[in-house]
């Protein structure tokens, strides 16, 4: 789409077009001609749109704190399940999961060598299990996806070891998101610590661009790849939420139709956040 210098800045902002995003479109112009995927415009969130995601963020982050007090061996995934639909529903908000594509319940919580998109049910928490929590609230139609890993009792020092390197994934992926650079640079840095450590970085599932919606572009691989990959401009929004098994990085999945678990049955961990890209690097909208 090619807009006149006088013509009304597309932003809203009520400036000229040339006072406004034109240098902004001419530097997102330079990448494309270069070959890289760049971002429609439509992807790129107004400050309104920042403020609503991080209000749902915000929320997402309180309900992940207060599991802390909730889980507990001898408590059923159901049962965390209904904690996060009623404290949802208080807080004004609607659990974002709550039938998407037909999945039944308002947060995935995913036990031991459940990779991502468990599904609560009359499973009984014990001593020794690691669990992911996996919440996204919306708020005024904004999303705040977020997942975070919660240990009962006193697991093996190689499952505190796998939740703690993938926790250090996500915060190297966050620590690679710069504006103008391409989003593949984020799966380079998850699988460099991943691999450190001989962890599979799962590739069946990744980050997406989120916030008027649960999912939107881009994918982010959390692994490395060699194409060319949508550059990271100011504005955009979306999830790293690498899922690093101790294992094979290979999932299938349960009759249910959502239940990813590793092939080899192995451990699998998954932290996630949603964020904005600015100027400077990443802000994290879900804390
Ligand atoms: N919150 C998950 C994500 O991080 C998506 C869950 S989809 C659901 O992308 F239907 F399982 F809830
Ligand atoms: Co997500
Ligand atoms: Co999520």
């Amino acid at each position: 789409m090619k807009f006149n210098r006088n013509d009304n800045c597309w932003c809203g902002s009520g400036l000229k077009y040339k006072k406004c995003h034109l240098a902004f479109d001419e530097k997102i112009d330079s990448f494309r001609q270069k070959g890289f995927p760049v971002p429609r415009h439509e992807l790129l969130k107004s400050q309104k749109d920042i403020d609503g995601i991080k209000k749902s963020g915000t929320l997402t982050s309180k309900l992940l704190d207060g599991l802390n007090d909730i889980i507990k061996p001898g408590i059923t995934t159901d049962e965390i399940d209904t904690w996060v639909y009623e404290q949802t529903i208080v807080h004004g908000a609607t659990p974002a999961p709550l039938n998407y594509k037909g999945f039944p319940k308002s947060c995935c919580t995913s036990l031991n060598d459940v990779v991502c998109h468990g599904i609560p049910d009359d499973t009984v928490l014990k001593d020794g299990d690691i669990i992911n929590v996996d919440i996204t609230c919306i708020i005024d139609g904004y999303y705040g996806d977020s997942c975070r890993m919660y240990t009962l009792g006193s697991p093996s020092k190689d499952a505190l070891k796998l939740i703690d390197v993938a926790k250090e994934c996500l915060n190297k992926g966050i620590d690679a998101v710069q504006a103008w650079r391409p989003v593949s640079d984020i799966g380079k840095a998850i699988q460099k610590v991943a691999h450190k450590h001989n962890y599979g970085v799962v590739e069946m599932f990744g980050g997406h661009g989120v916030g008027n919606a649960f999912h939107e572009e881009p994918f982010i691989y959390h692994y490395e790849r060699k194409e060319k990959q949508m550059i990271m401009v100011p504005g955009m929004v979306f999830t790293i939420e690498p899922m690093i098994n101790i294992g094979t990085p290979h999932c299938e999945i349960l009759d249910d139709d959502w239940t990813a678990v590793t092939a080899d049955g192995s451990l699998s961990a998954q932290w996630e956040h949603t964020l904005l890209v600015t100027e400077n690097g990443a802000e994290i909208l879900t804390q």
